[in-house]
């Protein structure tokens, strides 16, 4: 049974401050998303939050980038978006950038990540969500879910992954991609999605079995914009078992909080905390950055679940540390490499400053 998995998502208005979503702009998407499943639209959905960030998770057979779905998305964030703008929470509406809906909500704000699948005899998915950083922060996860042997065991002593996995990367400065295959591009791969404020991970296909692994958002807020508008707070579906990574494979790279952009005014690096749901809550700060994980077997596109895999006591540890090294971090204030290198600053006065202080600049003699 051919089935799409759509998560469409977008940070329409915060509570309080950038810090959660509130109940009430939930339960009107749950609404939204109930009718959609009994006109038939949708065969199931999932609606949950990570930190401000309102999630649609959705499957139906209507193929990626359908309009009806796209548009079902976008009227529930036009709705919340009037909910959230009376109980005035903070940035009502901040990620929907233009006023009318044109077919696909790509480009428009919202993160997307699709991908249509024939749904497996069993089909387990984990869907990884996060708040306060950018789409980059997937590259190192799906590096070492897809290419590390020693993170999967399975790329060196399971058949179907041993022959590798194609990366999909795309230059979110200038908008082109490159796919690379693994293991033998993998140092030509490291050397673009070890940069991933420019290179990020847009989705990854079994070489063996030619399907899709893992697909990812990769929208550019700022670049969209053209001015600070929020980081893209991105999304990530990844199959799991048999010729893909087991569950456990692909949710081990979060033991180690790796440094990302975002935190506060997305100005920041700081550790990438594995959270449940109810604790993806940035305050600290504004964090540090989040990433929530929900696991769902597919039943002919219904979603079985969810399960919040990062609730698991064993992700204790990388909380810990990622405490700790937000602390060291926080302790360079306003000093690199805390804070983003200027080219990568979103909120930054320094062009104003800049142009001031121009006349005051002497040269140096040689
Ligand atoms: C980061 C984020 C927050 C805001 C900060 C200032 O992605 O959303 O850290 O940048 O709270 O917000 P404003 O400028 O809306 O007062
Ligand atoms: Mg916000
Ligand atoms: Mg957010």
């Amino acid at each position: 049974m051919r089935i799409t998995l759509s998560v469409i998502k977008a940070d329409i208005g915060g509570y309080v401050g950038h810090s959660e979503s509130h109940p009430d702009i939930l339960a009107l998407a749950e609404e939204h998303m109930a009718k959609a499943k009994a006109n038939g639209l949708l065969i199931d959905f999932h609606v949950t939050k990570c930190g401000d960030d309102l999630q649609l998770i959705m499957t139906h057979q209507h193929g990626e980038g359908n309009k009806e779905i796209h548009k079902l998305a976008w009227d529930t964030f036009i709705n919340g978006t009037e909910l959230a703008k009376k109980l005035k929470l903070y940035g009502a509406g901040q990620d929907l950038l233009s006023d009318a809906f044109s077919g696909n909500v790509k480009g428009m704000g919202p993160g997307v990540a699709e991908m249509e699948i024939e749904e497996r005899k069993s089909e387990p998915i984990v869907i990884f969500m996060a708040d306060k950083t950018s789409s980059g922060a997937w590259n190192m996860p799906l590096y070492k879910m897809f290419a590390d042997p020693f993170n999967t065991i399975g790329l060196v002593i399971a058949p179907g992954l041993h022959t590798g996995f194609g990366f999909e990367v795309h230059d979110v400065k200038e908008h082109r991609k490159i796919t690379l295959n693994t293991p033998e591009e993998a140092y030509d791969l490291l050397v673009f999605i070890g940069a991933p404020s420019r290179y990020a991970t847009k989705a990854v296909y079994s070489r063996e079995a030619k399907e899709i692994a893992a697909v990812s958002s990769t929208q550019r807020l700022s670049l969209i914009a053209g001015r600070y508008v929020g980081k893209d707070d991105p999304v990530c579906i990844v199959r799991c078992q048999g010729m893909f990574p087991a569950v456990g494979e692909v949710l081990d790279p979060f033991s180690l909080p790796h440094l990302v952009e975002g935190w506060m005014r997305g100005s920041h690096h700081g550790p990438f905390m594995p959270v449940a749901v109810e604790d993806s809550t940035p305050s600290r700060f504004d964090g540090p950055p989040r990433v929530i994980a929900l696991g769902f077997q597919l039943a002919d596109g219904k979603l079985v679940g969810p399960r919040d895999m990062f609730a698991d006591k064993s992700f204790d540890n990388a909380r810990q540390q990622a405490n700790d090294i937000a602390d060291y971090m926080r302790r360079h204030g306003p000093f690199e490499p805390h804070r983003l290198p200027l080219d990568e600053m979103e909120y930054t006065t320094m062009p104003q400053i800049a142009k001031r202080l121009a006349g005051r600049f002497q040269h140096l003699a040689d």
